[in-house]
């Protein structure tokens, strides 16, 4: 099976998970580069106006693959706008896909919500989806947080206590092939 990971990261947190993934499956990776900085005010500015900002062509062909990892932050509950402006891009000629993202908390129904944005975006169902939460590296006290854990940037230490969630996630998309 060919795999790509193709990942949006703005402040780290994604790439390194992306990286990492790529690395395990042994498969390529490729991150969404804007065609515009990217900065708080705009992914504010994007959440307020449901803006689809532009992005470059990626230098693979997504129908060359049997199966994309999607790799991308949660803003308001949703996916990050730029990787909604490639499942917009990329609609038509999209092969069978999963989504993961290292994301902030725990909000009742961001699951959901999440395979809503994706199912309605593409036009088919994701093989599987995972929220990996920044928040469960805190204690239960502090997982309320919201500017320190959305400050909060992963390393690969941090990265190795999401094994579990991340292998269950990998073997769910082997097992669906
Ligand atoms: C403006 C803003 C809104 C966010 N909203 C959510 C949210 O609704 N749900 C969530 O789980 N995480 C949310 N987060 C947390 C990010 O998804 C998290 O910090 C992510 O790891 C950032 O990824 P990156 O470093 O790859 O850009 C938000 C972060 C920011 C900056």
């Amino acid at each position: 099976m060919r795999t790509l990971v193709i990942y949006f990261s703005y402040s780290g947190n994604n790439r390194l998970l992306a990286e990492s993934l790529a690395k395990q499956m042994e498969c390529d990776a490729c991150p969404i580069i804007e065609k515009k900085r990217r900065t708080m005010l705009t992914i504010i500015l994007d959440m307020i106006f449901k803006r689809n900002p532009k992005i470059e062509p990626l230098p693979h062909t997504v129908s060359d693959y049997d199966h994309l990892i999607l790799v991308a932050p949660i803003w308001d509950s949703k996916i990050a706008n730029p990787m909604k402006s490639l499942l917009r891009r990329e609609k038509e000629s999209l092969p069978a896909y999963s989504f993961i993202s290292l994301c902030g908390y725990e909000r009742a129904g961001q699951n959901e919500s999440i395979l809503e944005q994706l199912s309605v975006l593409t036009g088919q169902a994701p093989k599987a989806v995972c929220e990996l939460k920044i928040c469960e590296l805190f204690p239960p006290e502090q997982r309320e947080q919201i500017k320190t854990i959305s400050r909060f940037r992963v390393n690969s230490e941090d990265l190795v206590k999401f094994e579990m969630p991340i292998n269950e996630f990998l073997k769910l998309i082997n097992a669906v092939q």
